[in-house]
C-alpha cells in the first residue's frame, strides 16, 4: 500500500499565516501540519509515499526531504497547476502503479492518526473508503448524503444548500478502481477535477464505497480560533522535555518542552507549552496552551493560549491571550504616546484592542 500526499496548490491565499508559504507547513505545536500527516502514514505501516507539489515545491521539498526521518521513502511529482484533487491522482498515476493507496490532503489533521482506518480498509477492501465528520460549515467542504442503510447516496462539492452536515475529511482510501474514475470525470464549475465527483462516479458505477465517521478533525482554513484549538489539543499530550537553558530563578510547571538552544531567564512557564530552539524568554510568564516557535524574543511579557511563530518579538506587552503572532512580527509598547494606538497592519489583519 502507498500514500499520495497532496501538498500542491498556489500558496498565495492572503491569510494571516500563509501569504508567504505553503499552507501545509503551518505549524501546530511548533511542527508543520504536514508532518503529522506523514507521521500517521508511517504509523499505519506505509512506507512508500508520493508527494504532489506545486508552486511551493521548493519549500515542501526542503522541509520533507527524502522522508527518511519519518521512516518513509518519499518521491515527488510536480503538478503544474492546481487543477483539482482528482487531477493530482492523474499526475501521480505512474508512481502509484497498481497499488492501493491512502490519499492524504497535506493541510488536514486527523487527531489520533489513521492507523485504525487503514487497518479497517485493508481488512474489508472496498473499492474506496472515505471519512466523514460533522461540521458547522458544510458548505466549505465536500458533503455526503447518506441513505437509510447508512451508505452514501450522494456527494456534493461545496454545496450552497448542503443536504447534511457530514463533511468529507481529506483522507481517502482507494483501490486502483479510482484511476478509471478520475479519467472519466470532467472539470467542475470551479474548473477543477474533483475527487468528490470521482467517488460519486464509483458509487454510480455500483462500486463499493464505504464511509466511516470520525471525530477529532481539523483543516487549515486560516481560521485563528480553530487553529488555537487544534494547537491546544495537540499540546495536551506534549511530553515534558527540558533541553534548553533554564536559570534557577525561573519556574517550570506542568508539561513543558523547551528545545535545546532556547534560554529562559527569571520567568514562569506553566504547561502545556512548547518553546522552540533559539528562543529567549526573559522576565516573562508563558501560560497554558502556548506554542512559541524558534528564534523568538519574549521579554517582560505575559502570554497564554497563543501561538507565536518564528522570529517574533514581544516586549513589555502586558497580558496577551488567544493571540496568533506571525513570523518576525514585533509587539512593543508605544514609546511616547501612552493613550493612543499606533498600528501598522498587513492586509486582512484583525486587531482586538482593550481600552
Ligand atoms: O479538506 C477536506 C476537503 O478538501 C474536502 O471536504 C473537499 O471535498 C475536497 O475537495 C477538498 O476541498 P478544498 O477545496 O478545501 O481543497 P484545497 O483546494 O484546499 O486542497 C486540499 C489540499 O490539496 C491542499 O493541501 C492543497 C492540495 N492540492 C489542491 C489542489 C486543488 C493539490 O495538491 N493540488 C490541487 O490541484
Amino acid at each position: 500500500m502507498k500514500a499520495l500526499v497532496l501538498a500542491g496548490g498556489t500558496g498565495t491565499r492572503l491569510r494571516p499565516i500563509t501569504h508567504t508559504s505553503a499552507k501545509q507547513l503551518v505549524p501546530v505545536a511548533n511542527k508543520p501540519v504536514l508532518f503529522y500527516g506523514l507521521e500517521s502514514i508511517a504509523a499505519a505501516g506505509i512506507e512508500d509515499v508520493v508527494v504532489v507539489v506545486g508552486d511551493t515545491a521548493d519549500e515542501i521539498e526542503a522541509a520533507v526531504g527524502d522522508g527518511h526521518r519519518f521512516g518513509l521513502r518519499v518521491r515527488y511529482v510536480r503538478q503544474d497547476r492546481p487543477l483539482g484533487l482528482a487531477h493530482a491522482v492523474l499526475v501521480a498515476r505512474e508512481l502509484l502503479g497498481d497499488d492501493d493507496f491512502v490519499m492524504y490532503l497535506g493541510d488536514n489533521f486527523v487527531i489520533g492518526g489513521i492507523t485504525a482506518l487503514v487497518d479497517d480498509f485493508r481488512a474489508r477492501r472496498p473499492d474506496a473508503q472515505v471519512m466523514l465528520t460533522a461540521v458547522r460549515n458544510p458548505s466549505a467542504f465536500g458533503v455526503a448524503e447518506l441513505g437509510p442503510d447508512g451508505r452514501i447516496v450522494r456527494l456534493e462539492e461545496k454545496p450552497s444548500r448542503p443536504r447534511s452536515d457530514l463533511a468529507l475529511v481529506g483522507v481517502y482510501l482507494f483501490t486502483p478502481a479510482v484511476h478509471e474514475a478520475v479519467r472519466a470525470i470532467s472539470p467542475s464549475g470551479r474548473g477543477e477535477l474533483e475527487i468528490t465527483d470521482a467517488i460519486q462516479w464509483l458509487i454510480d458505477a455500483g462500486r463499493e464505497v464505504r464511509s466511516v465517521e470520525i471525530s477529532g478533525y481539523w483543516k487549515d482554513t486560516g481560521n485563528v480560533t480553530d487553529m488555537l484549538e487544534v494547537n491546544r489539543t495537540v499540546l495536551e499530550s506534549v511530553t515534558p522535555q527540558l533541553d534548553g537553558d533554564v536559570d534557577e530563578t525561573s519556574e517550570i510547571i506542568g508539561s513543558v518542552r523547551i528545545a535545546k538552544g532556547a534560554r529562559v531567564r527569571r520567568s514562569r512557564i506553566v504547561g502545556p507549552v512548547v518553546i522552540g530552539d533559539g528562543t529567549e524568554v526573559t522576565d516573562s510568564y508563558v501560560g497554558p496552551f502556548t506554542s512559541v516557535a524558534e528564534d523568538c524574543r519574549i521579554t517582560g511579557s505575559e502570554l497564554e493560549y497563543s501561538i507565536v511563530l518564528r522570529g517574533a518579538a514581544l516586549e513589555g506587552t502586558g497580558r496577551m491571550q488567544a493571540s496568533l503572532i506571525g513570523r518576525y512580527a514585533r509587539v512593543t509598547p508605544s514609546p511616547r504616546t501612552p493613550h493612543v494606538h499606533r498600528l501598522v497592519l498587513g492586509d486582512h489583519s484583525t486587531v482586538e484592542l482593550s481600552s
